[in-house]
């Protein structure tokens, strides 16, 4: 347990002990003023990991008090989006993979749209030269909003009411809570941004900069979430909050109607589901690229027997290298939103397909991007945050949700306290133009009404003997499949502790830049012996935050559960 740097000040102290003193929290067990990290947890009843203690808390308090883990996977999004206004939000999108104890596995779509008068060269000037600004800050940059329509799609799996679920996050909004010193660095980095991307001053900026130990109040959010649950799903998509999004649009240039708004709705898909050396592995399907990229690059590693290479070692980390190359070549070519282009997603995760993939891998050798063209097939049919919960009743819940980079759009929606999400970038603005993760597309993911921009998160659940194992995901814009696929690896390959497979460094390759981004970390002889195959390597600092839970089982019953949360951020584990 690491003690955060949020210590208060005397005055503040008698203050907060006040207000904990006065005010009814719903959750009489959380301090909004004062919490410790915690990167591990155990307990038989239920576990959440996510990215800040206090929605850890929130999430946990809720399966304490009844609910299961779509209850508390709903307050913990919720709490996010008031303590971790970087990633957590109502003003973006995400996506929930989940598997019942009834033996149903379940993924929820609601990723953000782009608005009815969006159209295909929007972020093109008249010579047809990019304005990648339009596309990442801004009104013009946010997608029509999709998490709480998810919220309450997820909601017919709970047990509890809404109002219960949401209580904590207008409580933690209205009466403020403590920011840690990341949180006071972020928020200071983003102040230009925020003054110049807003038509009205949000509560994120101060005068002063911020420090470990402020209090954070979003009196603005608390109204809206407060609309939200005296009204449902109208709360957002209609009435007092939807006038103002749609007045901000007019304000900042945007495209958001109250029209799309009132259309906007959450979908329940088929899952990705597949095998993996005796375990199952069910992932996000399209419009994430996430779950098909675990399969493809999994299934192209299956029969090659990864462990007696040795963890870290250079011939294991070349193989990985080389099918996340591969994958990502088929991301850049054929994934988009189904609802609107063909994706051959039958052929791209075939067997035969994948072993001819595979063909001109040479162990020892780098084979350039420039060589790996998207496979041959038939025509056929960096601000995420990751949270994943279990209950005990067998019931887990894994959940990725974002605003895309940090803080969104930087855009805060004047009077309604939320940042919008800066989504639409996750399109493919112009053929073969990288989007701020680097990463290219064509056709596929080109911009249409309507439409939902190709995503790479990756919320995973594995299923071991038929009982879910391991609830798996992270934040990390196109590295996220990498960091899972290298998570899982380390588990059931490398047979590491979930600790360890979350805190090892990470690597990451996709296609183009024919780069391999590092983590500072990573080994440096290791690097070396990559180098000499011919492997060009560029440092990312941090790559993901990944949050994994762990059941061990009894027969029928759920035995143990262990949470842990990654050490790269604030990322706190809840058990009991
Ligand atoms: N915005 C990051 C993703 O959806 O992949």
């Amino acid at each position: 347990m690491k003690k955060i740097s949020t210590r208060l000040h005397a005055a503040h102290l008698l203050m907060a002990l006040t207000l904990v003193l006065l005010c009814c929290m719903a959750s009489a067990q959380i301090n909004p003023y004062q919490y410790t990290i915690n990167k591990m947890a155990n307990g038989s009843k239920g576990a959440v990991s996510s990215a800040h203690p206090l929605a850890s808390q929130v999430g946990l308090e809720v399966l304490k008090n009844g609910g299961n883990a779509f209850d508390a996977a709903i307050a913990t999004q919720l709490a996010l989006a008031v303590v971790y206004p970087g990633a957590g939000n109502i003003g973006g999108g995400g996506f929930l993979v989940a598997y019942t104890n009834k033996g149903k596995a379940i993924s929820i779509d609601y990723r953000e749209k782009a608005p009815g008068s969006a159209s295909r060269d929007m972020y093109l000037d008249k010579d047809g030269n990019p304005l990648l600004n339009l596309s990442q800050n801004g009104h013009l940059a946010s997608g029509v909003p999709g998490t709480v329509a998810g919220l309450f799609a997820s909601h017919k799996y709970g047990k509890l009411g809404f109002a219960a679920l949401i209580q904590p996050a207008i409580e933690l909004a209205e009466k403020g809570f403590v920011i840690t010193a990341a949180e006071a660095r972020s928020l200071n980095g983003s102040k230009s941004a925020f003054e110049k991307y807003n038509t009205v001053r949000p509560a994120f900026v101060k005068e002063k900069a911020w420090k470990a130990g402020d209090t954070l109040v979003q009196k603005d959010l608390a109204a809206t979430l407060s609309r939200i649950r005296d009204n449902g799903m109208k709360g957002f998509y209609e009435g007092e909050t939807a006038r103002l999004i749609s007045a901000e649009m007019k304000r900042g240039g945007g495209k958001i109607s109250l029209e799309d708004l009132k259309n906007y709705t959450a979908a329940e898909r088929d899952p990705i589901i597949f095998d993996y050396k005796g375990h199952t592995v069910i992932g996000m399907p399209m419009p994430s690229s996430g779950g098909l990229l675990m399969q493809q690059m999994m299934k192209m590693i299956e029969d090659r027997d990864i462990a007696s290479m040795g963890f870290h070692s250079p011939a294991a980390v070349q193989l990985m290298i080389e099918v996340e190359r591969r994958a990502y070549a088929d991301r850049a070519e054929f994934m988009g939103d189904k609802d609107f282009v063909k994706v051959p997603i039958q052929t791209l995760s075939s067997d035969a397909y994948l072993k001819e993939r595979m063909k001109d891998f040479i162990p020892g050798k780098a084979t350039p991007s420039d060589m790996v063209k998207p496979g041959k097939v038939n025509p056929e049919s960096d601000e995420t945050t990751h949270l994943s919960v279990a209950d005990q009743y067998g019931n887990v819940v894994s959940v990725t949700t974002t605003l895309n980079g940090g803080y969104g759009s930087k855009t805060v929606v004047g009077g309604a306290g939320f940042l919008l999400n800066n989504e639409m970038d996750d399109f493919s603005v112009k053929p073969g133009v990288p989007n701020m993760f680097g990463a290219v597309g064509k056709e596929a993911n080109a911009i249409a009404p309507g439409k939902r921009m190709l995503s790479s998160m990756t919320p995973t659940v594995v299923l071991k003997d038929k009982k879910p194992w391991l609830v798996v995901g992270t934040p990390g814009g196109t590295t996220i499949p990498t960091s899972v696929f290298q998570t899982l690896v380390n588990i059931i390959d490398f047979k590491q502790s979930s600790l360890d497979a979350v805190n090892n460094p990470k690597f990451h390759h996709q296609w183009l830049p024919d780069q391999v981004m590092v983590e500072n970390d990573f080994p440096k002889s290791l690097q070396t012996s990559l180098e000499k195959m011919g492997y060009l390597f560029t440092n990312r600092g941090q790559i993901g935050r990944t949050e994994v839970i762990k059941l061990e089982w009894n027969g029928k019953k759920v035995k143990s559960i262990e949470a842990v949360a990654d050490k790269r951020g604030d990322d706190h584990a809840a058990a009991y």
